[in-house]
């Protein structure tokens, strides 16, 4: 069976099987939903978080109440931003004439914190997908049922399976008590060569939002609070460690992203308006100072600061910066996050969101 057969396609809540996403029969990079509860917090674990909050670098969701207002006024401002777009979309489509229902994607749709899903639904139908199993399905919910047109969650891994193998191998090694340099020296090796298709077909319009951080920084975390919870001399896991500039880690990171622009302009060459956001400094207090860290790095490991230097417009693209905030992300701890639009020249300038308190 062509390996792209394999990706598990949901619809309004039954599970279907899939329908060849391309020609090319390709890793689907599934993961299944039980690797992942691996590393689910413990019940003790738990407690903790919900009293004195704290996030895992790969669950990237928040784990407590307290957590989850103090988090408010970014998940609302991001949620303004992608809808402003959509509805600047929308007038567009309607003004060319069109009168089917747009298709849109939402990629890295975890549990749609930061988008509205029942906004977007009113005019497009939505393809929800996640690298996780059941995620875009369980997403699909937020959506009134008879708004849900044909939106369907798909599970599939962006990074056309290099992350999947990671995830799948990494696991595998740390279980036998073996280390995990050689697997994402190979996940490196691989990141760099190669590009992304689209498997989804003709799309037009993409959100691409708080997943670039992700790329490299969830499969690592995952492993590592996997050798974690599983007792492993976290030494000899050193390698899964916060990636600092220039390191492999930084590397993997850069490739990754790379990669996932080279994916969003695919789109856009095909006629797509796309949303990015990402989360793209981390500020830490010290006892002296706030500390920056970036995690948007160049194939180098060399830090990205500015969104709009990692995706440059061109002849057929344009890049139009929409927003820059901060997330509270603890009480002491932000994140600078910044938002952008990618759309096919031509297209009237994009209006940013008009100033408001969140
Ligand atoms: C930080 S979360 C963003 C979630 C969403 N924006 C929200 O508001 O909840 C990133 C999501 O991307 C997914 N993800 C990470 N790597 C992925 C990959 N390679 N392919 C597809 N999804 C991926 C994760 O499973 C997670 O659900």
């Amino acid at each position: 069976m062509g390996l792209s057969r394999i990706v598990k396609f949901f619809s309004g809540g039954t599970t279907t099987q899939a329908e060849p996403l391309d020609q090319e029969p390709r890793p689907a990079g599934a993961v299944p939903a039980d690797l992942f509860s691996l590393a689910q917090p413990t019940r003790a674990q738990k407690l903790v978080n919900s009293v004195v909050g704290g996030v895992s670098s790969w669950l990237a969701r928040p784990t407590n109440e307290m957590q989850l207002r103090l988090w408010r006024p970014h998940l609302e401002r991001n949620k303004a931003n992608i809808n402003h777009l959509a509805d600047q979309f929308m007038a567009q489509w309607k003004q060319s004439g069109q009168t089917t229902r747009p298709k849109a994607l939402v990629l890295g749709v975890g549990d749609a914190y930061d988008i509205d899903l029942a906004h977007l639904s009113r005019f497009f139908d939505l393809i929800l997908v996640d690298i996780k199993e059941g995620v875009g399905n369980q997403a699909l919910k937020s959506i009134p049922y008879g708004q849900r047109g044909a939106s369907k969650g798909v599970q599939y891994d962006l990074t056309n399976g290099i992350i999947a193998k990671l995830l799948r191998e990494g696991v595998e090694a740390i279980k036998a008590n073996q280390p995990t340099e050689a697997i994402v020296d190979a996940a490196i090796e691989q990141s760099r060569t190669g590009v992304d298709q689209n498997p989804f077909g003709p799309v037009d319009f993409v959100v691409s939002s708080m997943l670039m951080s992700q790329l490299g920084q969830m499969p690592l975390g995952f492993l590592r609070d996997v050798a974690q919870q599983l007792g492993r001399s976290m030494e000899k896991y050193e390698d899964l460690h916060w990636f600092d500039t220039f390191s492999k880690k930084a590397v993997l990171q850069g490739a990754l992203i790379k990669r996932h622009v080279d994916l969003l302009k695919k789109f856009v060459l095909e006629g797509a308006w796309v949303y990015a956001a990402t989360d793209i400094v981390l500020k830490e207090p010290t006892h002296h100072s706030i500390v920056d860290h970036s995690f948007v790095f160049d194939v180098r490991g060399a830090p990205y600061i500015e969104l709009t230097d990692l995706i440059v417009g061109d002849e057929v693209m344009q890049v139009q910066a929409l927003d820059t905030w901060e997330w509270n992300i603890e009480s002491d701890t932000k994140l600078e996050v910044q938002a952008l639009a990618m759309v096919p020249v031509g297209i009237p300038m994009i209006r940013p969101l008009p100033a408001a308190t969140f």
